[in-house]
């Protein structure tokens, strides 16, 4: 595909429960982006309800795009493309995405590009300023994901390990969920962990060799820990501690997958992306590792850290730069190294 002309691409991300709209330039820089989330539609149900999301995005895309659009003047001739997730995630919610996209490249006349969502949280430490240096060691952690790469380079990815089972995010929120606190559970977490004593011992899966993880055993852990000291959850100072040992767990669990990984493939950067890189406790954790190392750690901004279609535009602007168009088959099971 030749570079089409105009400065900016527009992104869509409708993999989940968050509605988002971006323009941005190729250089990262962004112009504009609004993201809806839909957590109050969800509360009731404990978890995102895919048919109420499907719904929620179908209302939500159409005026967002209007607004985003609105702030360079509706000048379309500045698109080069428009980019939208085309995985993984829910299959409603990503067929809400697309099927906005392609109609709306169809009505102006701009390519459409189905981008890898993972692909996009994996390029988020490039948006405002550019961040990422390679060879790069990275750990993707999200509601959907926990997944452990190398990058020699910036088109480069070698997939090093994954979850067995939950995903951290996962984790975090239904830890929240059992401690009484709403959705999303894990900055309440963060949070509140900041607060307490880790005093409560609880189990690291999967922390003696390899790169893989495992969630459910913790999870499991904090489960039976309230069940069997349910005043815990009825206190702030218990609450506070319950959170503390749990993040306490997670946190080495990450920090001593990446450092061994750091060692088995040298690095120039640690990258943490993904929802729970907006951890301010895991962010904290991954600088010192860097420093340790005398690497630079690669951190998305908080802003740019959880589900947000400025990194899905700025992927797009790789899939043009490289002539890669996948099309616009909505799979939600796409895999890391898949585009
Ligand atoms: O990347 P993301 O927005 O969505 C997926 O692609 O899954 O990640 C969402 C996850 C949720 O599990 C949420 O609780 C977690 O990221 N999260 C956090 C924080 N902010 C969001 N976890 C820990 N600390 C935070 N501050
Ligand atoms: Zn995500």
């Amino acid at each position: 595909m030749p570079m089409p002309e105009g400065d900016l691409i527009l992104g869509i991300e409708t993999s989940c429960d968050d509605t988002s709209v971006a323009l941005v330039a190729r250089d990262g820089t962004v112009i504009a982006c609004e993201t809806l989330t839909q957590f109050t539609i969800h509360e009731a149900f404990g978890g995102v309800f895919p048919d109420l999301a499907s719904r929620a995005h179908l209302t939500a895309i159409l005026p967002a795009v209007a607004r985003v659009m609105h702030v360079i003047g509706d000048d379309r001739a500045r698109l080069a493309a428009i980019a939208v997730t085309r995985g993984p995630g829910l299959i409603g919610s990503l067929l809400v995405g697309v099927n906005a996209a392609q109609a709306l490249g169809l009505a102006w006349d701009k390519p459409v590009i189905g981008v890898n969502h993972l692909r996009g949280h994996l390029r988020s430490p490039d948006l405002d300023t550019q961040r990422l240096v390679f060879p790069a060691l990275m750990l993707l952690a999200s509601g959907g994901h926990t997944l452990l790469a190398h990058l020699p380079g910036p088109a480069q990815i070698t997939l090093l390990g994954q979850t067995r089972d939950d995903s951290m995010g996962e984790c975090y929120d239904k830890v929240a969920r059992m401690l009484g606190y709403p959705m999303p559970g894990g900055p309440a977490i963060d949070r509140m962990a900041r607060l307490g004593q880790p005093r409560f011992d609880l189990p690291r899966p999967m922390l003696k060799e390899g790169f893989a993880f495992s969630f459910s055993g913790l999870k499991s852990s904090v489960a039976r820990l309230i069940e069997r000291q349910p005043a815990l959850a009825e206190t702030d100072a218990g609450r506070a501690d319950v959170a503390a040992s749990f993040v306490q767990a997670c946190l080495e669990i990450a920090e001593t997958t990446l450092d061994r990984a750091l060692r088995a493939h040298p690095s120039a950067s640690v990258v943490v992306v993904g929802g729970v890189a907006a951890s301010a406790q895991l962010r904290a954790r991954v600088q010192a590792l860097a420093g340790r190392h005398g690497i630079t750690a690669c951190l998305p901004p908080l802003t740019w850290a959880t589900d947000n279609a400025a990194m899905i535009a700025l992927a797009g602007w790789d899939y043009l730069a490289q002539g890669i168009n996948p099309g616009l088959r909505a799979d939600p099971a796409l895999g890391l190294t898949d585009w």
